[in-house]
């Protein structure tokens, strides 16, 4: 970096971008919001009064003639591969909502444009960046909880309809799938980041209500190849929930995704046997 702030284009400003995209980049020093792009020139309208962005634009296209740095891309999942490689192609680094693709040929065609250009394509994985979460990774890192025995990712929440009235969250042409691509991916991000990778995967889910046609609530049992079980629980119709338990040989490790906070971490009672003393915080 030149010492300048990013100059950083967002395309699609839908509740993703107005919420969390833009917002961000306004908050931080190292970059700043020069255009934004939407097929809808109310959106557009909305997004450029809201967060006084002069420049927008309806075709993304023209938006990339302005020397960009970096681009967000925030638009229907169907489009995310063909947006990032359109904008890769012209040499600029991309941050891609989740899910990356909604197949794996577009994916590889995505993470090839850009070793091919030399620029950076990052999926939006923020739930790992959390700080409780990142205190939590942190003592594990440092050996506190031993090896991992099994962690629990769970997510319980309401279908997205109370996130967007977009129509294509329920097509699953346009969506990739169901609740394992749409929010099933940060909990699976968790687990990855502490179990690491995997080399058996179980599972078992369905569209429980019979009318969405897609998965409304699946369970996958990972094993991780350095040892250990991860469980993925996630359900759009189950009572609200979301937590990351840890448990490794030496402790144990629970953290409050609803509420940002690591509810506790502390020796387990193997570990008490030996020392003969109470659970001990390690936070
Ligand atoms: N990381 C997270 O936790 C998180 C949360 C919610 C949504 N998302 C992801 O963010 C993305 C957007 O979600 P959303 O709820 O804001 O969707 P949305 O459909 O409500 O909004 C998308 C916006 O993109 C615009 N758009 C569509 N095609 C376009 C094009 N070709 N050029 C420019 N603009 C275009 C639409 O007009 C709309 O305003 C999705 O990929 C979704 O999976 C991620």
């Amino acid at each position: 970096m030149s010492g300048e702030p990013l100059r950083v284009g967002v395309i699609g400003c839908g509740p993703i971008a107005e919420r969390g995209h833009i917002p961000g980049i306004i908050k931080s020093k190292e970059a700043r919001v020069v255009a934004v792009a939407d097929l809808d020139t109310k959106v557009l309208e909305k997004t450029s009064k809201k967060f006084g962005i002069a420049k927008t634009f309806t075709d993304y296209h023209q938006m990339l003639e302005e020397k960009l740095d970096l681009v967000h891309i925030c638009v229907p999942n169907h489009l995310h591969s063909k947006v990032a490689i359109d904008v890769m192609t012209r040499g600029v680094h991309v941050l891609v909502e989740k899910p990356l693709a909604t197949s794996v040929h577009e994916a590889e065609q995505m993470v090839k444009t850009a070793a091919d250009q030399k620029v950076k394509l990052c999926e939006a994985k923020q739930w790992r960046y959390v700080p409780a979460v990142q205190r939590g990774y942190d003592i594990y890192k440092n050996g506190k909880l031993g090896r991992i025995v099994s962690m629990l990712a769970q997510w319980h929440t309401d279908i997205p309809l109370t996130w967007s009235h977009a129509q294509w969250y329920y097509n699953p042409e346009k969506s990739g799938g169901g609740i394992v691509s749409d929010i099933g991916i940060h909990m699976l991000d968790l687990l990855l980041l502490f179990g690491g990778p995997v080399n058996h995967v179980s599972a078992s889910g369905g569209d429980y209500t019979g009318t969405m046609g897609f998965d409304t609530s699946v369970q996958a049992l990972l094993q991780f190849s350095g040892g250990g079980t991860g469980i993925l629980d996630v359900s759009w119709l189950a009572p609200y929930s979301k937590i990351l338990d840890i448990v490794g040989t030496g402790g144990i490790a629970t953290v409050d995704m609803q509420y940002y906070s690591l509810l506790h971490a502390t020796k387990t009672s193997s570990t008490l046997c030996r020392d003969c003393t109470r659970p001990s915080s390690m936070t």
